[in-house]
């Protein structure tokens, strides 16, 4: 398995597929992200495994996983999962430059949230052989992988994937190459208008967060879970679904960009609707 992006994403999906017993290849730009994406790791089996939830010890787990600065080395893995920032041509080059460095049969599947598969596959080769493999936050807990198809995905990676994610002990569902697919269709319209309630005043962040946990059985509110995806990410998501779908009720609170200008992420930089005693 070759991992592309050493940030929480791609930190959990190389920690799932070694706790799966894979031998992993983590690759970024350059060592401080792979460093910190290690020290994720670490962090995350540790806890893991004093609860007695990893099938073999921690370091054996760890020992599984190489890092690398240079995609080249990833020529002779079998899947590559791209875990890199959500921006279409930023995964875009990415896919362009693994096309490039990898074997023709390798698949490449992209953990995009939103961007068109169909868009990302037309920047190799082998589109049939791309598909999206559509993690959760914190990948270790998350038991889904939404798998999505695109326009040239072939049934045999569709079936290829299927049978990784299930190794990896995910239940897998399919959606249709939809901007935000099922899962940030659903989710993000939720989480933006809490921020334009909060903004209007409607009520307060542990106001919003707490009707939705305690009256709706959520397990975190949508301002908490916003901190927790990142509210970066939530904001290139909305963008992906406002001028994708065209439709004016997708369009992003300005609270959120602002946040987002003025450098609030949510728990990655120690504020975001919460403030966060050190950075996650
Ligand atoms: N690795 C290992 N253990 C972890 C962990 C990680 N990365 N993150 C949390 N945990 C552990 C904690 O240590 C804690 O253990 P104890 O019970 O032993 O203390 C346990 O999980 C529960 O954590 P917390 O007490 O902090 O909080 P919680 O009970 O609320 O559970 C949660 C945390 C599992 C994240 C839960 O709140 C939850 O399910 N939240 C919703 C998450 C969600 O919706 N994710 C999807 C986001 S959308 C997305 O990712 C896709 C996208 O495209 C944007």
């Amino acid at each position: 398995m070759g991992v592309v992006g050493a940030g929480t994403m791609g930190a959990g999906i190389a920690q799932v597929c070694a706790t799966a017993g894979l031998q992993v290849l983590l690759v970024d730009v350059d060592l401080e992200h792979l460093r910190r994406g290690q020290e994720a790791i670490a962090a995350s089996l540790a806890r893991l495994q004093e609860k007695g939830k990893l099938p073999r010890p921690s370091a054996e787990i760890g020992g599984r996983i190489r890092t690398s600065t240079d995609v080249a080395d990833l020529g002779r893995v079998g899947v590559v999962v791209e875990a890199v920032f959500e921006d279409a041509d930023v995964k875009a080059d990415v896919l362009r430059r693994l096309d490039g460095a990898c074997r023709p049969e390798t698949i490449l599947a992209s953990n995009t949230s939103s961007i068109s598969i169909t868009r990302l596959a037309a920047a190799t080769k082998r589109p049939d052989r791309v598909i999206g493999m559509h993690f959760m936050n914190p990948v270790p807990l998350m038991t889904l992988v939404e798998l999505v198809r695109g326009l040239q995905t072939s049934d045999a990676t569709v079936a290829a994937v299927t049978g990784l994610a299930e190794r990896l002990g995910k239940t897998v569902v399919l959606s249709k190459d939809s901007p935000g697919f099922i899962s940030n269709r659903v989710l993000m319209p939720l989480i933006n208008e809490a921020i334009f309630a909060l903004d209007e005043g409607v009520g307060s962040e542990t106001g919003i967060d707490t009707v939705m946990r305690l009256g709706m059985g959520h397990p975190m509110g949508p301002l908490a879970l916003a901190d927790l995806i990142g509210l970066d990410v939530c904001l290139a998501i909305l963008e992906v679904l406002h001028r994708d779908l065209g439709d004016p009720k997708y369009r992003p609170a300005p609270l959120l960009r602002r946040y987002v200008a003025a450098g609030w992420l949510g728990r990655k930089s120690g504020r975001g609707f919460y403030r966060y005693d050190r950075p996650a």
